[in-house]
Parts: C-alpha cells; sequence; structure tokens
C-alpha cells in the first residue's frame, strides 16, 4: 500500500478503528474521496437523478408550514453537489412566493455559495462554517448523509465482545479483532456471531439537530439506505468506479457506505418526547407528496420524445421497489403533532 496518513497511523499505532479509516479514507483534506469525486460520478443518488425528488420534499414542507408566514430555515446536511437546495429553493419559492433562508453544512470543497448565486432571489443561502442555529424553527434535511459517515464495529464471540479493528497483514490491510473490556449498553443484546454498527459522528450530528427542534420547534426529514429492520450483521460496502468492491480494496478511492439503524434513531427521537413519523420507503412518500402528477405535468410540456424517455426512466428510478424507491427509507421528526396519516397507512 502507497505510503499515506493510513499507513502512518497504522505503523505509529499498530491498527487503526474502522471509523478513523473510513474517516480518512473519504474526508481526508487532500486525498479524501470527497475531496476528489463529485457526488453522482460513481454512484447516483436521487436529487442527481431528477428535480422531481426535491420538488416532493417542497410539497411535503408547503403542506407542514401553510400556516406560517414568517421566512422558513431550511438546513441541509451534506448537500453534496447542492441539486437538492436549488431544487427546493426553486419550487418553494413557486408555492409560498417567499424568500427562503437554506443553511449547509458540507465538508466537501466542491460547493461554496458562489455555485448558488443565480438563486438569490430566491433565497439566502449561507453554507455554515460552524454548526451554529438561530433560536428559530429549522427544518433539517439529510438525503443519504448519515450513511456516509465513518462507522465503528463491534462482534460478540465466545461471549466476549471485541472491536473489529485493521492492521496490516503482509502489507496488505486486514480486519481483526481486539477485545473490549468496557461494556456498552448495545452489548446485552448481542448474541454470539452478532455485529453492532456504531457511528459516533451520527449521534453527535442527531443529538444536536434533535435538542434544536426539541427548544426551537422545526423538523428532521432524513432519507438514508436503511431495512426497517437492521440486522446484526457487517453492512459496510464500497463503490470503485461504478463497481461493488471490499471496501479495504481501494482505500481514498472507493466510496463506502453502510446501512443505518433507522429504530436506534426513532428511538433516540422518541426519548427526548419528539413525534416519528415513518419508517416508509421513498417511494411511498414521493407518491404521497405528488410524484405522478409532477411527472405527468413534465411528460406534458414536454415535446421532445427523447426528453420524455428520459423523464419516464428518471420517475422510474425514483419509485424502483428494488432500487431507490425500495431501499431508501424516509422518517420525520417533529415536537409538533401532525396530521400525517400517509406515513402510518
Ligand atoms: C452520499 S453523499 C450525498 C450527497 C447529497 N446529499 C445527495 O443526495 O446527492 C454524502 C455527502 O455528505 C458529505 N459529508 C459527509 N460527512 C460530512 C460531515 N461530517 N460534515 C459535512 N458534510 C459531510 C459528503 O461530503 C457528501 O457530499
Amino acid at each position: 500500500m502507497a505510503k499515506n496518513k493510513i499507513h502512518s497511523f497504522i505503523k505509529k499505532h499498530n491498527s487503526i478503528s474502522i471509523s478513523r479509516f473510513i474517516n480518512f479514507c473519504l474526508y481526508e483534506s487532500e486525498n479524501g474521496y470527497y475531496q476528489k469525486k463529485k457526488v453522482g460520478e460513481d454512484f447516483l443518488t436521487s436529487p442527481e437523478i431528477s428535480q422531481m425528488f426535491g420538488e416532493c420534499i417542497s410539497v411535503f414542507f408547503a403542506l407542514i408550514l401553510k400556516k406560517i408566514n414568517t421566512t422558513i430555515n431550511f438546513c441541509e446536511f451534506g448537500p453534496g453537489n447542492g441539486n437538492l437546495i436549488k431544487d427546493i429553493t426553486r419550487s418553494m419559492h413557486r408555492i409560498r412566493k417567499q424568500k427562503i433562508n437554506y443553511f449547509f453544512w458540507e465538508k466537501s470543497k466542491f460547493l461554496n455559495e458562489k455555485n448558488l448565486k443565480k438563486l438569490q432571489s430566491k433565497a439566502n443561502i449561507k453554507k455554515l462554517q460552524k454548526l451554529n442555529f438561530k433560536r428559530e424553527p429549522y427544518y433539517f434535511i439529510c438525503n443519504e448523509f448519515f450513511d456516509a459517515l465513518p462507522v465503528n464495529q463491534f462482534k460478540k464471540q465466545n461471549d466476549n465482545l471485541y472491536e473489529r479493528r485493521i492492521k496490516f497483514h503482509a502489507e496488505k490491510l486486514k480486519i481483526f479483532n481486539k477485545k473490549v473490556n468496557f461494556s456498552f449498553r448495545e452489548n446485552f443484546n448481542l448474541k454470539n456471531g452478532e455485529i453492532i454498527e456504531s457511528s459516533p459522528l451520527l449521534k453527535l450530528y442527531l443529538n444536536k439537530i434533535l435538542n434544536h427542534i426539541k427548544k426551537f420547534q422545526g423538523g428532521l426529514i432524513i432519507f438514508d439506505y436503511a431495512p426497517f429492520i437492521k440486522k446484526k450483521i457487517d453492512t459496510i460496502q464500497a463503490i470503485y468506479n461504478k463497481k461493488k468492491c471490499h471496501f479495504l480494496d481501494y482505500p481514498y478511492d472507493s466510496d463506502i457506505t453502510y446501512h443505518i439503524d433507522i429504530k436506534e434513531i426513532c428511538d433516540l427521537a422518541i426519548k427526548k418526547n419528539l413525534n416519528v413519523y415513518g419508517p416508509i420507503n421513498q417511494k411511498k412518500f414521493l407518491f404521497y407528496n405528488g410524484i405522478n402528477e409532477r411527472h405527468n405535468f413534465l411528460i406534458m410540456n414536454c415535446e421532445s420524445i427523447k426528453k420524455k424517455k428520459i423523464l419516464n426512466l428518471q420517475y422510474q428510478r425514483l419509485i424502483d421497489p428494488n432500487g431507490l424507491g425500495g431501499l431508501i427509507k424516509c422518517i420525520y421528526i417533529s415536537n409538533e403533532k401532525l396530521n400525517m396519516k400517509f406515513f402510518n397507512e
């Protein structure tokens, strides 16, 4: 393996935690995957596929916020190329005829306020340098953000708890188990052979967002790869040049994700006495928030057959039950009690 920060770290400390490894691979300032590659080069997210995704989210918020006349604060975590910022800003402005505030928190250097200058008449857009919010309601948006955060794995074996770590074996990166002496809550539910995945950064961001909602109102919408019930197995996966690979195979050059635990997020919100809506899959969310109507409208107003075909393809990709439509789950968390039956049907 070429000499780099991961190499030096392991040489110095003998091993590295999985979360630190992922952090180097994805976010190191010079070599990190997200500093070199733009979202969309190896995999497509919903906002990269079509404007219809952001338009449906706007319909959802427009309904929730119809009685509110003050300027609305949105805050998106990990907006990538900023497509959702563009689509939500345009459609919220079309629906409400009002400027919004749109803050974003993004590590990648590709996106800054200058890229979004054209939207100035529709929104005050600001890249956050620190995670500080005004003492006002915020509507937080996270699309495929939490599953891109570094995660650690713990495994139970022979009634002992081990952390899965990475070291060199014959100059190749290998996973090994290191016995853990501390006991943590999740360990009580683990059976031998089971693995639990835990992201310290997810908990940090989630607590910050939920505490803000609890105190100042607003809400959080999450779309992320996740099963309804997460199994206690290794879910870390990587993509290198559009193909699946092992996450140790191409450090710095592959995108690494894992399946978040939706139930854990819901439980945390419920513990803070917040209301949780969902989880539902992306397809259902989009159906109930007007994707069919929007798709029909766009098709009707489209003269070229080629463009119609593209629109149909984009629509199919967003709702595909075997793709984004089924694999991505959505939840909404708020301090208010809302009448949103579709989340429970
Ligand atoms: C999988 S991409 C999703 C991008 C976008 N939301 C979309 O759907 O196209 C994850 C994004 O989160 C950003 N990100 C990851 N960790 C971050 C962190 N700790 N703080 C800010 N941004 C982060 C990455 O740079 C990347 O743009």
